[in-house]
């Protein structure tokens, strides 16, 4: 381009310096006029070279500035993916943060509940092994007033009977739960009545009483312990019968009675 300018500008220049004068002769003049041409010639060659100098230059740059462009972009794209790659790691660790603190609060929460869990365990066996649990019973009002040796006294009114172990329909008392007991069997008798009786484990004797009062009617009490396992029993029983052995029951006034409870396990 800039080329092309310079050679217009030399024609203008040239066709500018044009001879007017008449006087000249025609050879002269076209003497002049090759001699013109040529140096066009030259100078239009010398033009022409330094346009390609000027263009190699040009090209040479060009060429330059692409391969320093392509270099650039490609350490940007080193950049880019350096800097993608590192955000990609940042993502997954906070992720993995993330995971680790739910997981180990997981585990936490698992654990003391799991402590807490044996440590209600615990506390329970200890309890259950502690804890006394509730067994009693109480009833009165003989089946029968006229007793016979070895009967076993049946207390028909039944008060209380915590763990269900006396049965009024035997008259015995079956341990629900091991442990040491507490018996009393409570007796009243008219006057000039005699009463032999016996508090028995399972046949055994654990304790005997007798009474007996010439003027008035009496009461009297006795209790025992004793050591039971689950299923032993315990009963009430007439040691020595007959005519003049008998039991009373005045329900405004005297209860001949048979209970007990676990006061240990
Ligand atoms: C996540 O937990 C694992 C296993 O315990 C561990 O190896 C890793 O370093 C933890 N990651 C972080 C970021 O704490
Ligand atoms: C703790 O244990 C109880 C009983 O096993 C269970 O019902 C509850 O879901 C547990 N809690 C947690 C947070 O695991
Ligand atoms: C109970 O005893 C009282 C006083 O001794 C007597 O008056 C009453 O008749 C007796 N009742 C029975 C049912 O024996």
């Amino acid at each position: 381009m800039t080329g092309l300018l310079q050679l217009l500008l030399l024609v203008s220049m040239t066709l500018a310096s044009e001879p007017s004068c008449p006087e000249c002769s025609k050879y002269d003049y076209e003497e002049k006029v090759l001699e013109r041409m040529i140096r066009m010639e030259f100078a239009f060659e010398k033009v022409l070279k330094e346009n390609k100098a000027v263009s190699k230059t040009v090209e040479q740059d060009l060429t330059r500035i692409k391969e320093d462009n392509e270099r650039l972009q490609a350490t940007v794209d080193v950049f880019q993916d350096q800097q993608e790659q590192a955000e990609r790691r940042l993502v997954s660790l906070m992720e993995e943060i993330e995971r680790n603190q739910s997981s180990t609060l997981e585990k936490i929460v698992s654990n003391s509940n799991t402590t807490l869990e044996q440590t209600i365990a615990a506390f329970n066996d200890i309890k259950d092994q502690t804890a006394t649990p509730l067994v009693y019973f109480n009833a009165h009002f003989p089946q029968t007033t006229s007793l016979s040796t070895g009967e076993v006294i049946v207390y028909k009114t039944v008060e209380s009977n915590q763990g269900s172990g006396y049965s009024a329909t035997t008259g015995k008392f079956t341990a629900p739960e091991r442990g040491l007991y507490l018996f009393f069997m409570h007796t009243c008798t008219y006057s000039t009545i005699y009463s032999y009786l016996q508090i028995v484990k399972d046949g055994s004797v654990l304790i005997k009483s007798v009474q007996y009062e010439k003027d008035a009617a009496t009461s009297s009490s006795s209790q025992v312990f004793v050591q039971l396992d689950v299923g032993e029993t315990v009963w009430v029983q007439c040691a020595t019968g007959g005519s003049t052995s008998q039991l009373d029951e005045n329900h405004s006034y005297r209860w001949t009675s048979f209970g007990g409870a676990l006061i240990h396990n």
